[in-house]
């Protein structure tokens, strides 16, 4: 089937979502008649998935599965893991799972080669066998890429920073913004620090201008050219255009066509994270991601964690307009998690045509944000609390701190407090005051996701679930996952009015908008 409209679960849960949208409901209520939490929650090893303050009786998961069978879940899953060529815009397959086997039982021998090259660079640079043109220890790590090529290894390093083998410290320059690179060597030795160009296509825009910029700052500190080859390494597919860069041959580390950006950090564009917690700890995060492939490929629907989690937000952006989910870590390591995943997630479901090229039936990506609890209690939680929009929530919560003591111990126990009872006072709401501003309605539906500690393992399996999750709602939508058309149109006119900016007279005849703000900031920039 295409269109998950013209399924009769589609219809069945029109029917069903009215019983959740009439006045009466109270999803507190729903807690009086059973133990909901028991029919409600899944485990998977140290990851506990309680969903049971969501707006669904037995028979709404019921349905939502048979959305999914209408929908071939089961198969679009198997076709993933058997390498299908499911980027059909694209025709590759999408191989990140592939990435996750453990290299014994791995039969890619390109992802094998890869880890060992990995393996070798980051035990040469730790050793110091490999050291910066002076003959220094390297120090620094700065990684420059964007999109996928960037919020993945940034956002694992922070999560594991307490695991850092402190060798080498990691640094991540995005933006073409030169106040982006400037702030970071600013602080770094050139005779100590390494640069990683991490591009998949080797020609984004703000990451080769940066690479230049980087290249200009070495040779500018050393005073000779001579030193890139020793503290310049790219990850690329494309090899020609890193060589004709000044990359030498054995600092290339491989990229592939059926590895999208996104989905990227167990490659060597997880290399920053292998420099900075080491190699064991970088197979530990690709463990866990492979254990939560395994629950995904192998695990019945119903108790299947992504599965759930994907059906639970097409049940909220289909039947309640839903336009947003937000996702809270109560933990402060996991700050960059909703900023990695509005990549993830809004870059592969930010679609509007069904693998048929047909424009599609029904509601797709939802805005996903969020914050770091419990500070975002303090800045937009009024809103979930007390606004008009319906916005189901994902908190996330480490049970154990990340540091050793009674006092640590007690602030984590604050953190988690405060994690529950916001998930708790969304649901119940509290009617008890006569002041129509004192009351809160309740009746906000939120997942809880419990994970027992934040180590390399378990951050693998989250990131993993996340991507199966988006997978899902891709399959339950008809759209591909996997490509990203609509970034392109905003990149070609940056190239016109670049050359609008740049050159005297141009070609190209813009809206009076924008010819305007050109002309604007011209006459700032003195042209
Ligand atoms: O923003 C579009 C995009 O192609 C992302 O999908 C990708 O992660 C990012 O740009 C960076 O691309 P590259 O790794 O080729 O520089």
């Amino acid at each position: 089937m295409t269109n998950p409209t013209e399924s009769n679960a589609w219809n069945d849960l029109l029917h069903l979502c009215a019983d959740f949208k009439h006045e009466d409901f109270r999803l507190a209520q729903l807690f009086e008649h059973n133990d909901r939490f028991s029919e409600f929650s899944i485990s998977h090893e140290n990851l506990l998935l309680d969903y049971s303050k969501n707006f669904v009786t037995t028979e709404t998961i019921d349905t939502l599965i048979g959305l999914a069978q209408e929908m071939e879940l089961t198969d679009a899953i198997n076709a993933m893991f058997a390498g299908e060529k499911i980027n059909t815009t694209e025709n590759r397959a999408a191989l990140h799972s592939t990435c996750r086997i453990p290299e014994a039982e791995n039969s890619n021998a390109e992802i094998v080669s890869c880890l060992q090259q990995m393996d070798s660079f980051v035990t040469a640079i730790h050793s110091g066998e490999r050291n910066g043109y002076s003959g220094s220890k390297i120090t620094d790590i700065v990684n420059i890429g964007i999109g996928g090529s960037d919020l993945g290894p940034a956002f694992v390093c922070e999560a594991l920073s307490s695991f850092s083998t402190n060798d080498t410290k990691p640094h991540f320059v995005s933006n073409v913004d030169p106040a982006d690179l400037g702030q970071v060597v600013a602080g770094l030795d050139p005779t100590t620090t390494i640069f990683i160009i991490a591009s998949k296509s080797f020609n984004t825009l703000e990451t080769i201008q940066n690479a230049h910029a980087a290249k200009n700052w070495l040779i500018s500190q050393s005073g000779s050219p001579d030193c890139i080859g020793d503290h310049f390494v790219a990850i690329t597919t494309n090899s020609a255009a890193a060589s004709e860069f000044g990359i030498q041959e054995q600092n290339l580390f491989p990229m592939w066509e059926w590895l999208g950006g996104r989905y990227s950090l167990w490659s060597a564009i997880g290399l920053p994270i292998a420099l900075s917690i080491g190699m064991n700890n970088f197979r530990q995060l690709l463990a866990g991601a492979h254990s939560m492939d395994k629950h995904f490929h192998s695990t019945e629907l119903r108790k299947n964690i992504p599965v759930i989690m994907g059906l639970l937000t097409v049940w909220y952006t289909g039947f309640f307009n839903a336009h947003s989910h937000a996702v809270v870590p109560y933990s402060q390591k996991l700050q960059q998690f909703p900023a990695y995943l509005q990549q993830l997630y809004m870059e592969s479901l930010g679609k509007s045509v069904n693998k048929n090229d047909q424009p599609v039936t029904s509601n797709t990506g939802d805005v996903l944000w969020g914050a770091a609890g419990t500070n975002a209690q303090h800045s937009f939680f009024q809103l979930l609390h007390q606004g008009t929009a319906f916005i189901p929530v994902d908190f996330v919560g480490v049970i154990k701190p990340t540091s050793d003591g009674n006092d640590a111990m007690r602030r984590q126990q604050y953190l988690l407090a405060n994690c529950l009872s916001q998930s708790l006072a969304l649901m119940q709401g509290n009617n008890d005051s006569s002041d129509q501003h004192k009351k809160f309605q309740g009746n906000k539906p939120s997942n809880t996701l419990l994970i027992d500690k934040l180590n390399p393992y378990n951050l693998g399996s989250l990131i993993a679930l996340y991507e199966h999750k988006t997978y899902v709602q891709s399959v339950i939508w008809s759209i591909n996952a996997f490509d990203q058309w609509g970034v392109q149109l905003g990149k070609v006119l940056s190239d016109d009015i670049f050359k609008a900016l740049t050159e005297s007279s141009s070609d190209n005849e813009f809206d009076s908008s924008t010819a305007s703000l050109i002309k604007q900031i011209g006459e700032f920039l003195n042209y």
